[in-house]
């Protein structure tokens, strides 16, 4: 049932508009004045929605609802005002009301502001968690008929459901992030979100701002209140990956804060309660760096009460053949126009030989090469990458060489034709940054800020060799 919290220094109005909106199915708290709302906003759950009146003795209307949009930005505010105070009301929704009803209330204006206040905040909200939350679910399965994705399935299932938290371990590509995310989607909380925190890729000094959030001010730069990932997580799954690679100050933080499930914002006293559960990834042998000095033993404890262990591809050779057919089919969805149906067996041959030090990834890095190079309907053992064929040593590394023959503009300023030189520009920089990538397209293209389809196009026609 939604909240409604009504703020009015008049019993009468408190009263009417409380029994007119439990008749609406919602329930109601009331305050007399602005403290008294905020105190009951900051010691209980928060509202929904909260109604506020503009003229109450004390602290007014405006002043109340600045300390909400400071706190509490995801709670709507809709404004009552007097008949003939427009201006305020104006300001009002300047200061981040969502909208003002004018008094004498009338029913229906009041229901359909209100509705729609909830409505358009559900979208916000969503937006927000949408955008910290890893995929969108549901998810991709994990494709395999090896024994041991078998047996990895079988594992999700039985402990999906539980409250238990997770330790997922495994090489680079193996899979960590989709084990995640379906043990997620299938528990009981696959409807709340699931909040993706790269470990290893936030600085020091703004972890506990980045779990945490701030409060508007807490420092240089912190112009308004930001909702930290374990708050934004509330309900739902913390996805903690790559923990071996937080420093020994990170990891205190955060063990203390997965003890108490209770924090503060940077620069805020109110405590946050927060119900998440944990699952932690991590490509590096956390016992040895507990050896080492590295990584906290007691950390280790705390996140790894149930261990997932994802096998290296070269362990399910097996798997190849299908992971290829389903990438290829995935690929084709998204580029009807490419000639390629299927690999020769010959190439499947080849692949299964190969280590895979990048795992699926790599494979798929891989396979979406081969899908955009091939002119024909069949993979053949042609488009197998060079250095793949001759060696057993990562693809990676060959496109990192291609690009260490970079030798900046130098070769471009010495073409007298303008589109020969931008080819070579083009040529180079792809490379280069493909390199950068480990050779994966689509975030190439992310970081360049063009289309993947783009980029497949340019790939082919430049006749980038990876
Ligand atoms: N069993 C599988 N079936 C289908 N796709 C898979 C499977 N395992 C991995 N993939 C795909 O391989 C890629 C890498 O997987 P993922 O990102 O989950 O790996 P990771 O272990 O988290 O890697 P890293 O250690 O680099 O973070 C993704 O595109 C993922 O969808
Ligand atoms: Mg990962």
């Amino acid at each position: 049932m939604q909240k409604i919290l009504v703020v009015d220094d008049e019993n009468t109005i408190l009263e009417t508009v409380g029994a007119i909106l439990e008749d609406e199915g919602f329930q109601v708290a009331t305050a007399p004045d602005g403290e008294t709302a905020l105190k009951k906003m900051d010691s209980g759950p928060l509202p929904d929605l909260v109604l506020l009146d503009i003229w109450m003795p004390g602290m007014d209307g405006l002043a109340v609802l600045e300390k909400i949009k400071e706190q509490w930005p995801q709670v709507p505010v809709v404004i009552m005002s007097g008949h003939g105070n427009v201006e305020t009301a104006v300001r009002a929704t300047k200061l981040g009301a969502y909208d003002f009803i004018e008094k004498p209330l009338s029913l229906e204006p009041l229901i359909v502001t209100i509705g729609n206040a909830l409505k358009f905040q559900a979208l916000q909200n969503e937006n927000i968690i949408l955008k910290a939350s890893t995929g969108r679910g549901p998810v991709r399965e994990l494709t395999g008929t090896s024994p041991a994705m078998q047996a990895l399935r079988e594992q999700i299932a039985i402990v999906a459901p539980t409250e238990a938290w997770i330790l997922i371990s495994g090489e680079n590509g193996t899979g960590k992030e989709l084990v995640a995310q379906n043990v997620h989607y299938a528990s009981a909380r696959k409807d709340k979100p699931l909040i993706d925190v790269n470990c290893a890729a936030i600085p020091e000094e703004l972890i506990e701002s980045e779990l945490f959030g701030h409060e508007k001010g807490a420092f240089t730069g912190a112009s308004s209140m930001k909702r930290g990932k374990f708050d934004l997580a509330n309900g739902g799954t913390l996805f903690l990956d790559e923990i071996g690679d937080m420093s020994l100050k990170t990891q205190a933080k955060i063990l203390r804060i997965l003890q108490e499930q209770r924090f503060s914002r940077v620069g805020g006293s109110r405590t946050i309660k927060v119900d998440v559960r944990i699952i932690a990834a991590t490509n590096k042998d956390l016992e040895e760096a507990i050896k080492n000095g590295e990584f906290r033993e007691d950390l280790y404890f705390r996140l790894n009460v149930i261990p997932i262990e994802v096998p290296p591809l070269r362990d399910r050779r097996e798997d190849i053949p299908i992971l290829v057919n389903e990438f290829i089919e995935e690929f084709r969805r998204e580029n009807i126009k490419a000639p390629v149906r299927s690999v020769s067996s010959e190439v499947i041959e080849a692949l299964k030989q190969y280590d895979w030090p990048g795992n699926v990834r790599e494979l798929r890095n891989i396979t979406e090469r081969m899908f955009i190079l091939s002119g024909k309907s069949e993979i053949t053992l042609d488009d197998l990458p060079a250095t793949f064929r001759s060696g057993r040593g990562s693809n990676a590394g060959a496109a990192e060489s291609d690009a260490a023959s970079c030798a900046g503009l130098a070769p471009c300023l010495r073409c007298s034709d303008f589109r020969e030189a931008r080819a070579m520009f083009e040529k180079e920089f792809i490379a280069s940054k493909l390199a950068e990538n480990d050779g994966n397209i689509k975030k190439t293209a992310e970081s360049i800020g063009i289309e993947r389809r783009h980029l497949h196009r340019k790939i082919k026609s430049l006749g980038i060799v990876t």
